[in-house]
């Protein structure tokens, strides 16, 4: 079944929890940690990161309980173009067909939607 995801964030809230590495370890996967702090603007990167992924959660919030924040994460290819990957549960539970993803960034806000092909396995 095709469904979207949308989610928006505020930089901010980001810039403050990143401090935490804690906070990094648990919600980021290392491909998006490495991505993010290479760049002077580390804290869109996460956020928007942050967003893709709670897009993820509401496509799937029918399927699978209990996500874990790293089962999906973004990867860049060499033009930029973001991807998104999954792991865990959602591969043991879902065959994904097809998925799409566009991230944008300003000032203070983070905007990530999500397009996925999904059959449950189960
Ligand atoms: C891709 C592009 C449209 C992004 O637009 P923008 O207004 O600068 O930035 P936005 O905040 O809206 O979007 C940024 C996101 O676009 C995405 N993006 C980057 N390149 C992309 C591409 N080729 N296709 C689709 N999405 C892309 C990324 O996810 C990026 O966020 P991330 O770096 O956190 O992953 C713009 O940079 C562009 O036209 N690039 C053309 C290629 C180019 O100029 N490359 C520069 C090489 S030095």
């Amino acid at each position: 079944m095709l469904e979207t995801g949308i989610d928006i964030i505020e930089i901010s809230r980001i810039e403050k929890s990143i401090q935490n590495p804690s906070f990094v370890k648990k919600y980021f996967h290392p491909i998006e940690i490495e991505y993010s702090i290479k760049s002077k603007k580390a804290a869109q990167h996460f956020a928007v990161r942050f967003a893709a992924k709670e897009a993820v959660r509401k496509v799937l919030l029918d399927h699978i309980d209990n996500l874990s924040w790293q089962d999906s994460w973004i990867e860049n290819d060499e033009n930029g173009k973001p991807h998104l990957n999954f792991s865990g549960k959602i591969k043991e539970m879902l065959e994904i067909k097809h998925t799409s993803v566009s991230l944008s960034h300003s000032k203070d806000q983070a905007i990530a939607i999500i397009l996925m092909d999904v059959i449950p396995l189960r």
